[in-house]
């Protein structure tokens, strides 16, 4: 695959008017395996790929990491070109949110969010806002991008499902016969679920950022989902995790469950402290699968 001259990198939708029914990858950067992951499942619908880079401002709380997110612009482009990707959509913050991101944030505010995405005990309780972030520069993204597939990955479990609920509440005309594709989390051969933030992990915090994958590991022995969140939680504690939650969900409609009769899955938000520093870890597996 020797495709790097054919990448475009375009800053406004007006610059790829001709990509038509392409096969669609949004990403913030710092592009790893597991989006490489994405390119190569977008690559395989025989469709054009589109990747777009950018630093959504909207779905970062004013104590979040949005000032240190990696940017890797150069190697990103280098990442996509390797994987055959037509154009990479690199807009800046004017093109997204003309309106400034005061008014973008406030605009996000207003929008409802499917109830999918609010569940109690979940990731709009712990970031009030990001999800609202996260529904407008996807819309945002698809009205510039019209895509015909879009990929998503399971790693962002609830984004996931926040995206495949906003696309069938869509009016049909907006992004007609666009499908949403999941992908499975790529991992690391020790269970570590890639992230771009994992690169805020220094190389002795690894040994406890295992503590993830284990505590989903431990919870699939489990007879009820009730003992399984109290294993996660055991587990992430004695990996020095201070925990946002670690429970088992009805996987489609993120709902609390008492058995394993339906699909459910287990989800954690977790994060690692140190002096100076600090990281939130998410992750989340099929329980359904393994009894
Ligand atoms: P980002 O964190 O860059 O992730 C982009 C896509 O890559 C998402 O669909 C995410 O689920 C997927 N991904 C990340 N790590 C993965 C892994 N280890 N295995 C498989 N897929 C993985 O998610 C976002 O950006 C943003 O919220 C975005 C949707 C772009 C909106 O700003």
């Amino acid at each position: 695959m020797h495709a790097s001259s054919t990448l475009r990198v375009a800053h406004s939708p007006e610059e790829f008017r001709d990509l038509t029914q392409c096969a669609f990858v949004p990403t913030m950067g710092a592009l790893h395996e597991g989006h490489a992951a994405l390119l190569r499942r977008a690559k395989a619908t025989g469709l054009p790929v589109c990747v777009s880079i950018y630093v959504n401002p909207t779905q970062f709380g004013p104590n979040e990491d949005l000032n240190r997110y990696p940017r890797t612009l150069d190697d990103d482009l280098a990442l996509a070109a390797r994987e055959g990707v037509a154009v990479a959509y690199v807009p800046s913050t004017d093109v997204i949110y003309p309106e400034g991101i005061e008014a973008a944030n406030r605009l996000a505010l207003t929008l409802p969010l499917p109830d999918v995405a609010t569940r109690p005990g979940l990731e709009d309780r712990c970031r009030p806002g990001h999800f609202a972030g996260v529904q407008l520069v996807v819309a945002r993204l698809f009205d510039a991008v019209r895509p015909r597939v879009a990929i998503f990955g399971e790693k962002d479990w609830q984004q996931l499902k926040l995206v495949q609920a906003m696309v069938t509440a869509a009016e049909s005309d907006r992004w007609p016969g666009l499908e949403i594709l999941p992908l499975a989390t790529v991992r690391e051969p020790d269970g570590l679920a890639l992230s771009s933030r994992n690169r805020y992990l220094r190389p002795e915090d690894r040994e406890q950022a295992r503590g993830v994958p284990r505590a989903i590991q431990l919870a699939h022995s489990a007879q009820r989902p009730s003992t399984a969140e109290r294993l996660m939680r055991e587990t992430l504690e004695a990996h020095g995790f201070e925990i946002d939650y670690a429970v088992v969900r009805d996987a489609e409609t993120l709902l609390p469950v008492d058995g394993f009769e339906r699909p459910t899955r287990a989800l954690i938000a977790a994060h690692l402290k140190w002096d100076g520093g600090s990281v939130r870890l998410i992750d989340n597996a099929a329980m359904t699968l393994w009894r």
